[in-house]
This record gives C-alpha cells, structure tokens and sequence, in this order.
C-alpha cells in the first residue's frame, strides 16, 4: 500500500477502534423539521434552523431574486470585485441588530473566528477561551500565534487569576467565548466577563452563532433578560437561526475597518453568493417583524425540560449527557426507531465521556411530538 493510504488507513482504524469514526449520511430535508434518511422520515431535533427559515418561502424568494439579478455566484474576493450591492444592507442591518457602529460580514463563521483574532491579537499577546467556546474560536487563537489559555467553562474567578498571572506580560489581552454554548446550550455570564476584561485592559468577543435570531429579543446573547451588554466584539454567523450561510462581526468603525484591511480569511477568500447574503437581509426582517416567533425555539426547549426535570432550556440547545461515545451513538438508535432525529455528539466535539444527545428545538416542531421524544427519552434513555 502507498505510504499515504497506509497512514490514512491507520488512522481510520483507530478512530473505528474508539468509536469515534463518523461518516457523512445524506440527508434530505423536506420543510425545516422533517428529514429523508436511509429511506425513512424522520423528525429532527438535530438541525440548527431554529426558526425554519431555510424553508421559508420569503427567505427563499430572495435568494432566487439575487440569483437572477446578480448571478449564482460573487466572482471574486469582497475586496476586488465579490462585493456586490446587498453586503451593505446586510452589514447595516446586522450592525443596528446588535447596536454596534458597523459590521462586517464573512463567508462563514468559521472563516470569521479564524480571520478576526489574528488581527487583535499577535505573538506577543494573550488569548483567554472558555474550554468550551467552539472549535474555530481555538483555530483563530492558534493561527495569532500569541498565548492561548483556557478557563473552566463559565468560571470568571479562574478567568480573573489567569489574568492576575499572565496580562502584565502581554501588549494585548483578548477574552473570547460562545454566548450561547454550541453544545451545551448554556448562556456565558457576559456583564462579568465584560467586567472583568475592562478590569485588566482585555477585549471581549462572543461568539454568537446560537443567540442571534433565537435569545435576547432575537437580536443575541448581549442582549438577553432585557438587558443590553455592550461587549465591544459581537461575532456569529447566518448559518443557524438565519437560516443562510455567511460569518459577521459587530464592532466599532475603526475595529470594522480594521478587520476589512487585514482579516487574511475575508481578504483572500471569494465574497459570499449573493443569495445567501439576499436570504440573510430576508431572514433579518422576519425576525425584527416577529419576535414573539423569534421566542418559540427557547419556549419549546423549555417545556421539553420541564417534563423531564432537567435544568431549564436558556436556548434552543437541549444535552441529553450520556457518557461514553458509543452508548451515546446506541441512544441516537433507539431515537430514530422511534422516529426521531437524534444525532450522537462525540469527542473531540465535546469532552471524553461526556457524549451526548445535543436536542435542538425550533419555532415548527409540533408541542404533541415534543411530548413523544420527552416520553422517549423519559422510557428509554434516562430511565
Ligand atoms: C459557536 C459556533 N461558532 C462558529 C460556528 C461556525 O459557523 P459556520 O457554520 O458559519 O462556519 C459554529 C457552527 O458550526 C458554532 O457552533
């Protein structure tokens, strides 16, 4: 065998020995909540569209109106000639959501975690992550090639001793978190991080891909339990609740223009399809029209916890914590028996032996089918 497929091989072969070997399966989804797999529908509670909006018939009109007025495609980077007409509605509106000066937008909020820290922060300075703040948040902190440090997950103390020892040595100290966890669900007690950063002369960034559109109102994680947050870096992405594809950041005009001068992810990567970000604006608008729409995932996790006695839903993210990898990928089975959409969450996506069922809710999924996967889950996984 050629070297390289041995080396392949191999590694292959031990992930299948600790049952963390994925595959892609297809998936055909039909309205937002259903989905076609191996031949059988099933309801999912997997998908990150909390509010349906992939399927929504104005959000999908907008995307075929850009596609015919613009093309399928932006033909370059943002910065020689992808920046079509519709970046400047999205950032404005993005920018007046999150109450920020300005707002820049990526191709994914993976290229936007990745291509936004490295601009803050260089050899010489010190990034803090909550341990468990998203993997690209890790890969941005990696490629500024400063100090990167971790704090227990929502522990502020040991986020302040870490500073105590380590900010004097640094030019600059930048605080980074999910303000919705991605796989937890939980909120980051942001008025004490901020705090704390202002303290010490650190910058605070959230990563918001799972608050915006569904916490706070709709408009994010700063702005949860009617309070406004003003954390000086607002990242997320148009991915989840928005129900397109794109990254952003909501700063302040000089932060902004920084980041369109320097960002290597936004600079040396084609500008987004225009009907993506066509979608996006779309998705926007039904959100600041809709908020009493815009609160039915949270309500929806909240009641599915209720039945069972789990700590309350603070987002449309549910864990069902089950432990070791394979037992976890054995309940996701026994879901979809029952007809549900369950997908198993394994290391290194979450800690060893915390793998879970990750339960997302949305705005659609019917009250009587979230009392079923409740009875399920009651029967035959926490029993
Ligand atoms: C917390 C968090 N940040 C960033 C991302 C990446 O966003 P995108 O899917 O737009 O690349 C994700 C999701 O995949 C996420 O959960």
């Amino acid at each position: 065998m050629h070297s390289l497929d041995a080396f392949a091989q191999a590694k292959l072969d031990a992930l299948e020995g600790r049952g963390l070997r994925r595959a892609l399966t297809e998936t055909l989804r039909e309205d937002g909540i259903w989905v076609e797999r191996n031949g059988r529908r099933l309801l999912s509670f997997s998908c990150n569209d909390y509010l349906n909006l992939t399927q929504h018939p104005a959000v999908k009109q907008a995307a075929i109106a850009a596609i015919e007025r613009y093309g399928a495609g932006s033909g370059a980077s943002r910065l020689i000639t992808g920046n079509h007409p519709l970046y400047a509605d999205l950032e404005a509106r993005l920018a007046r959501i999150k109450e920020a000066e300005a707002a820049v937008v990526f191709g994914s909020g993976y290229l936007a975690n990745s291509g936004i820290i490295p601009v803050l922060i260089g050899r010489d300075g010190l990034v803090l992550l909550d341990e468990l703040a998203h993997a690209c948040i890790f890969a941005g902190a990696q490629l500024s090639r400063g100090k990167v440090m971790t704090f227990r997950h929502n522990d502020v103390t040991h986020a302040r001793e870490l500073l105590a020892q380590h900010r004097a040595a640094h030019d600059r100290a930048l605080i980074v978190t999910d303000g919705v966890f991605s796989m937890d669900g939980d909120l980051a007690p942001l008025d004490d991080l901020l705090a704390l950063a202002e303290e010490h002369d650190a910058w605070l960034m959230t990563d918001d891909a799972h608050g915006i559109g569904v916490v706070g109102g709709g408009r994010g994680s700063s702005f949860s339990g009617n309070r406004h947050i003003p954390v000086p870096l607002q990242m997320g992405t148009l991915s989840k609740a928005i129900g397109a594809y794109g990254g952003y950041l909501c700063a302040s005009g000089p932060v902004i223009d920084l980041i369109r001068n320097r960002a290597r992810t936004l600079i040396y990567s084609t500008g987004l399809p225009p009907s993506a970000v066509a979608a996006a604006i779309a998705a926007l608008d039904l959100i600041e029209r809709e908020p009493a729409y815009a609160a039915l995932p949270v309500k929806k996790a909240k009641d599915f916890t209720r039945r069972l006695g789990l700590p309350e839903a603070q987002s449309p993210i549910v864990p069902v914590v089950i432990g070791e990898a394979e037992a976890a990928v054995s309940a996701s089975q026994m879901l979809a028996d029952a007809g549900f959409l369950a997908a198993a969450i394994r290391p290194p996506t979450v800690p060893e032996r915390t793998a879970r069922l990750r339960l997302t809710f949305t705005a659609l999924h019917p009250d009587e089918e979230i009392e079923r996967l409740a009875d399920v889950v009651r029967s035959k996984i926490l029993a």
